[in-house]
């Protein structure tokens, strides 16, 4: 099975980037920004992302649109501060453009400014890990 990974980070914390290295070991296939369009065709598009202002960022959604032929499906692995999952944002992007995004998800809460200090833990690194591995 074919598949890629790409995040987009915002936050001096580097959140998602954290989170997109952590399955990069894991899947041994690198995490590069959503600035790199895809070069071949995959069966699975590991995306990690987070939430800002209750949406995702432009980044994000301007991936999805460009590079929507060559995904097969969109896993999204994401994080927030309040524990709201990005899905529902991704899958109106999705829907849109007709990719198929995967109902399994992975999400956890995310440090930002004074709350959630030391999150996400390295227990939810590993869960992320054990996630992808699954459907990698
Ligand atoms: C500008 C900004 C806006 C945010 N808005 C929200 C929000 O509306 N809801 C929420 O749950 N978390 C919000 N967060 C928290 C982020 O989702 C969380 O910190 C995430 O882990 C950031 O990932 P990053 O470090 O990769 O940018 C916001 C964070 C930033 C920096």
């Amino acid at each position: 099975m074919k598949i890629a990974i790409r995040y987009f980070t915002k936050s001096k914390k580097g959140n998602t980037e954290k989170l997109a290295t952590a399955i990069s070991k894991e899947l041994n296939t690198p995490a590069l920004t959503v600035e790199n369009a895809l070069t071949e065709k995959v069966d699975r598009l590991f995306l990690v992302n987070a939430m800002y202002a209750a949406n995702i960022d432009n980044e994000v959604k301007d991936f999805l649109i460009k590079n929507k032929e060559m995904i097969g499906e969109v896993v999204n692995l994401n994080t927030s501060a309040t524990g709201r999952s990005t899905w529902g944002n991704i899958k109106k992007v999705t829907d849109a453009q007709g990719i198929k995004l995967s109902e399994k998800e992975f999400h956890c809460a995310a440090s930002w400014i004074f709350i959630n200090k030391g999150l996400p833990s390295e227990e939810d690194f590993k869960r992320a890990c054990a996630f992808v591995r699954e459907l990698a």
